[in-house]
């Protein structure tokens, strides 16, 4: 296990390459078993979620090749519907499967998927849309198993915008008989680059990006060269470690209205901000004032993706900031670890009280899940002193190169083997 040690206090300035984003490379992993053809994802991102989908397809037969950043997914010999709980256990993306495999094979059975533990993260969305496509559903000994016959085109309305849930619809109606109208549909940029992949395939879907999406079952799907869009909330990430250390930086590859929530309360905050085409650039000189009031919704409104990291960015703002987690229960693990380092944080279920502090000091963290990890990361880069942030294999699930990509902003930051 390895961990990073950080000298903080550096100013941060120069300009990062943003990866191919998780949460849209993720899904593509699964959609590549819709067609026997190969399917090639260009540059996915060094991730160890994006490995975890690789291996999931090797498990039913696929070959998987990568060729430097570039995957391609051949699944003509793909043959099993089964992922092992050792797997599903790994990644929640794996509940993508579900989707495709029916599509594929009218049969899945997966383990309960796993992932970050922020939450209860049910997946009866998911489960009642699928019914009505007429999947027959048993769940047993922590398995889910779905039959259908045929898939059929339904009209569905989610409860709730369910990113997750979304795209699965998506991925088990494709090739349904007759159309599936989706109302209430997640309108995350990632559903529309999905929606891209899929057209790119042969497929029939249109509306991703609004609450209504329509897809038209086709016959036959093919294979696909396909480039996703990048990562939004890396993008987000390295601009307000930005903000925490000060400096200058310009992220490239996301346009800013991907990311709008986010760069407005940064602006609040006392930032310098331009964007333009797919650069983002950012501004941090003076003391930062703590943003009055954040709260987590699905898109467009604040990711919940960079609730932790903008919860470290206020520890040191000048006020005070009340954080609000509307998606996830307990996505405040990272709260304890801040507090090691002399933030002021108060916990209420789920609002988080920020009381700014001039600085935060060095101190022994753990990461306890993705983000949070993350968000511990660019503490300890604006913190005076030495900090050792501990298991990355959290923060590697998602953030490819991350002490590298510091390094060449200006951050003091080593990962040694533990
Ligand atoms: C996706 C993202 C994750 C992000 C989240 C919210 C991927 C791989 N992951 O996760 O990074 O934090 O969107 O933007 O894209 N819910 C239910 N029942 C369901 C499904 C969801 O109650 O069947 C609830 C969840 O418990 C949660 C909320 O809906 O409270 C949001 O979940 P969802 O949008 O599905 O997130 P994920 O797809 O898991």
């Amino acid at each position: 296990m390895d961990k990073l040690i950080i000298d903080g206090g550096r100013r941060l300035c120069g300009s990062v390459e943003i990866q191919s984003a998780k949460n849209a490379v993720l899904p593509l992993f699964a959609a590549a078993v819709l067609t026997d053809q190969p399917v090639t994802i260009r540059d996915a991102p060094a991730i160890t979620d994006a490995l975890c989908m690789a291996q999931i397809l090797r498990e039913l037969g696929a070959e998987v090749r990568f060729h430097g950043a570039d995957v391609t997914v051949d699944s003509s010999d793909a043959h099993s519907h089964e992922i092992s709980s050792a797997l599903t256990g790994e990644l929640r993306s794996s509940v993508f499967m579900l989707g495709s495999l029916l599509t594929r094979f009218r049969r899945a059975r997966i383990a309960y998927p796993g992932g970050c533990d922020i939450g209860l993260r049910p997946i009866d969305l998911h489960l009642s849309a699928l019914k009505r496509m007429g999947v027959e559903i048993a769940e047993r000994d922590g398995y889910i198993l779905c039959t259908c016959d045929r898939l059929r085109g339904a009209e569905i309305l989610l409860d709730f915008p369910s990113v997750g849930a979304t795209e699965n619809i998506l991925l088990a109606a494709v090739k349904a008989e007759g159309t599936t109208v989706l109302s209430g549909a997640a309108k995350e940029p990632e559903i529309v680059d999905l929606q891209n992949f899929l057209n790119a395939m042969g497929a029939k879907v249109r509306g991703a990006g609004t609450d209504v999406v329509t897809v038209e079952g086709v016959k036959e799907l093919s294979g696909v060269d396909y480039r996703p869009m990048k990562d939004r909330i890396e993008a987000g990430t390295y601009l307000i470690a930005c903000a925490i250390c000060g400096g200058e930086i310009e992220v490239r590859g996301v346009r800013g209205e991907n990311i709008g929530s986010l760069l407005h309360k940064l602006r609040e905050n006392g930032c310098k901000i331009h964007s333009k085409n797919d650069k983002i650039y950012l501004e941090s000189r003076s003391r930062l004032r703590c943003n009055r009031r954040i709260e987590t919704m699905p898109f467009p409104g604040f990711p919940t993706d960079l609730q932790a990291q903008t919860t470290a960015l206020n520890c040191t703002c000048e006020g005070c900031a009340v954080i609000v987690e509307n998606l996830f229960e307990t996505r405040f693990k990272h709260v304890p670890e801040l507090q090691k380092m002399g933030a002021d944080i108060e916990v209420k279920g789920r609002t988080a009280i920020v009381r700014g502090v001039p600085r935060l000091h060095g101190a022994r963290i753990v990461a306890g899940d993705l983000r949070g990890g993350a968000a511990l990361v660019l503490a300890a880069l604006g913190a005076e002193g030495t900090s050792e942030v501990l298991d990355l294999s959290h923060i590697d699930r998602g953030y490819s190169d991350l002490q590298y990509k510091l390094k060449n902003l200006g951050a003091e930051v080593r990962r040694v083997r533990v």
